[in-house]
């Protein structure tokens, strides 16, 4: 049976929480092993908020060590950065001459930053066509993430069928977004979306402290006896059925419930941290993962390119 071809990229903006493993690397995690999958460090993306040299290479080592603490594997998935594989921009290029700016002016990214008083870059006005470039570029069936991301899938589904149409060729496959509906989003310590922009997150190698002041912060002022934000988080790590009688006979008892989580969370964690502290101690081998991904990458993209020149009329020879 042929595999289909999984895609999936973060942003090198800085650290990792539970709300970005369990709505999006999760998921491609277990995705790997019947896939042909394939994982972006997309720091071209970040640069649109990561303007300074030493972050932006810090936080791009430290995604890379996080991704592979969490099961992401070089044997399985096609990793690199996208930095390394110059013809996403290009290819951005070539889709911004085929879109309309009324049809960007809608993608959420943009439409957020005008809201908060921001003066949109146009990078970042752009972005739904860097990232349409990044899934179009392999002939990808299935984007995985989070229910943020859903637009943009969209978008680059639309691209694809717009640059079919208008150069009259069958270049583009049509992704397929993959949301997994139960942690479509994740909540944070104050109810809202967990996002790193809002503060509201539990910082996915945090240490026992982080953990336990991250859980004492949840807002708990729920209405019933259960206290909502607490067992949204709660429900990640344990089932319904698990979390019930636990929730039953403490009614009420926050800070036990609370308790709880702190407990949970440790046990999760804890690992995944082991884990990462050895990546840490070995970044020769981690930067290579990323060096060999991004040659194997590119030889892929630069096929691709010659099919989308050939078919806009740009390849004489
Ligand atoms: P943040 O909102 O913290 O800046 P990103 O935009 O960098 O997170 O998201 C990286 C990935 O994690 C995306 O695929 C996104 O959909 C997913 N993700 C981020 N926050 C959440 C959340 N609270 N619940 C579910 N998925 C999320
Ligand atoms: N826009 C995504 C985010 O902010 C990151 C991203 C860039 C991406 N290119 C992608 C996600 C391709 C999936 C596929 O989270």
């Amino acid at each position: 049976m042929i595999k289909k071809t999984l895609l999936s990229g973060i942003q090198p903006s800085g650290s990792l929480h539970i709300g970005n493993y369990f709505g999006a690397i999760k998921q491609f995690v277990d995705m790997q092993d019947n896939h042909n999958a394939i994982y972006m460090i997309v720091d071209y993306h970040a640069l649109n908020s990561v303007q300074n040299k030493e972050t932006m290479s810090k936080n791009i080592l430290n995604l890379a060590i996080d991704d592979l603490a969490l099961g992401l594997d070089s044997q399985k998935s096609l990793i690199f950065k996208q930095s390394d594989v110059s013809e996403h921009t290009e290819l951005a290029w070539i889709f911004d001459t085929i879109t309309t700016m009324p049809y960007l002016e809608r993608a959420h990214a943009y439409k957020d930053a005008v809201a908060n008083g921001r003066e949109a870059s146009v990078g970042l006005f752009n972005y739904p066509m860097l990232m349409a470039a990044d899934i179009l570029m392999y002939d990808v069936d299935v984007v995985p993430v989070g229910a943020d991301q859903k637009q943009h899938v969209e978008y680059a589904r639309d691209t694809a069928q717009k640059f079919n149409n208008v150069f009259k060729s069958e270049v583009f496959k049509l992704p397929e977004v993959k949301i997994l509906e139960e942690v479509a989003v994740v909540s944070g310590t104050d109810g809202r979306k967990m996002s790193k922009s809002y503060g509201n997150t539990i910082p996915l190698f945090a240490s026992d402290e982080e953990i336990e002041k991250a859980v004492m912060s949840i807002v708990t002022d729920s209405a019933g006896d259960k206290p909502g934000n607490v067992y949204a988080i709660h429900k990640l790590f344990k089932s319904e059925a698990e979390l019930a009688p636990l929730y039953e006979e403490n009614r009420g008892k926050y800070k036990v419930l609370k308790e709880a989580l702190i407990s949970d969370l440790k046990n999760f964690i804890r690992p995944l941290r082991e884990k990462r502290e050895r990546l840490a101690s070995d970044t020769d081998y981690v930067l290579d993962v990323l060096k060999e991904g991004g040659k194997r990458a590119k030889m892929k993209a630069e096929k691709k390119m010659e099919i989308v020149r050939e078919a806009i009329g740009v390849k004489l020879y």
